[in-house]
């Protein structure tokens, strides 16, 4: 594979270098025809910038010889400029990065400033720990201009636990002051049945996210589908390699779009656990790896009082604060509740 992509024919300077934002849709792409395009998007490749971050070997179903595969993702790759580049440049593109609030300043301060585009936090912990809650929450915030912590998006959600609920948008989006048919119409849902569909629904999401601005794109739960229908050692390669294609095709409309991507897990008992934290999330490796960042929330004895503990990041130290789930939605605890905690 690699021998072969040494070999293909350089693509002509020219497109290469006219490539940037040059190619809107496929078709436009040099020697991409209609019954090309049409093979591409059955694939799921329906915008440019998702066959930019493509495998070449992915667009084999499509009856696509390696070497226009190769030369397809090439041109669509310099409409994103998307090569070697020097680390001062690598600075820049991390400069790109944005950041939309938690709705808690408590938890954005353990997270640098809020949840980070281009890569995926994964928020995971117990039933009602409010991974469900923050996940409703930031599809409000993510509506917001940048100076109240947004990003001026619309939102993706792939629920699998059938448990998102508009109501609880409408009562976030009221207690910012924001009018809620607005905010709900920003929000695209999408109810996964299955491992297959949840996968399915990811793969085609491409289009969805562009024609709709979608800045945050939400798996809640990532986990739930996978661990109920691959039971047992001998499915556990099936699912892990499953599992991987899926985080890797998040990450990717992450990267292409410049949009925060976040996952929800549960959490298991570490049965050999006595002393510290007794439970892990679910997914094992692929999916420590693949998350980026990774938030544990905890219930407290206190009401509507939640803990979040920031358990790896690329850059941060690990912190943990409290924040708590009302009415209004995610917030930071008040002086009052601390005093009455203390009481
Ligand atoms: N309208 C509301 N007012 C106040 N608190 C609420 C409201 N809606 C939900 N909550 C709080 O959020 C909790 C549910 O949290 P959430 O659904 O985010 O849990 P989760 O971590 O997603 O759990 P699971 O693993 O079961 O999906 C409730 O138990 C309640 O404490
Ligand atoms: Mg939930």
């Amino acid at each position: 594979m690699v021998a072969e992509e040494e070999k293909a024919e350089p693509l002509s300077a020219q497109a290469e270098a006219d490539g940037e934002g040059k190619y809107k849709r496929l078709e436009d792409l040099p020697g991409v025809g209609p019954a090309t395009a049409q093979k591409l998007r059955e694939l799921g490749f329906n915008t440019v910038e998702s066959l930019a971050t493509a495998a070449i070997r992915e667009l084999e179903p499509a009856g696509i010889s390696e070497k226009k595969a190769l030369d397809v993702i090439r041109v669509a790759r310099s409409t994103l400029s998307l090569t070697f580049i020097r680390a001062d440049e690598l600075l820049k593109m991390r400069q790109n990065v944005h950041r939309l609030s938690s709705g808690s300043r408590a938890i954005d301060e353990i997270l640098g400033g809020g949840l980070e585009t281009q890569t995926i936090t994964e928020i995971y912990g117990e039933y009602g720990s409010g991974k469900s809650q923050l996940c409703h929450q930031m599809c409000v915030n993510v509506q917001l201009p940048p100076e109240r912590g947004g990003l001026n998006g619309g939102a993706l959600y792939v629920d699998t636990e059938n448990t998102f609920r508009t109501e609880r948008i409408i009562q976030m989006a009221q207690h910012l002051g924001l009018n809620p048919e607005d905010i709900v119409k920003n929000i695209i849902f999408a109810e996964a049945y299955t491992s297959d569909h949840q996968m399915f629904l990811l793969e085609n999401a491409d289009q969805v996210v562009k024609e709709n601005n979608i800045l945050l794109i939400v798996v809640d739960s990532l986990t739930a589908h996978f661990r109920s229908e691959f039971l047992g050692r001998e499915m556990l390669a099936e699912r892990q390699q499953k599992l991987n294609k899926h985080m890797h095709r998040l990450i990717r409309l992450a990267r292409a779009f410049n949009a925060v991507a976040v996952v929800t897990n549960q959490v298991m008992a570490k049965p050999d656990v006595f002393f510290g934290d007794a439970v892990h999330p679910v997914g094992g490796h692929i999916v420590a790896h693949t998350s980026h960042t990774r938030l544990y929330l905890r219930k407290s004895s206190r009401g509507p009082t939640r803990i979040a503990r920031l358990v790896s990041s690329p850059y941060l130290p690990e912190g943990e604060r409290v924040f708590k789930v009302t009415e209004n939605g995610v917030e930071d605890i008040s002086e009052d509740d601390e005093q009455q905690g203390r009481r």
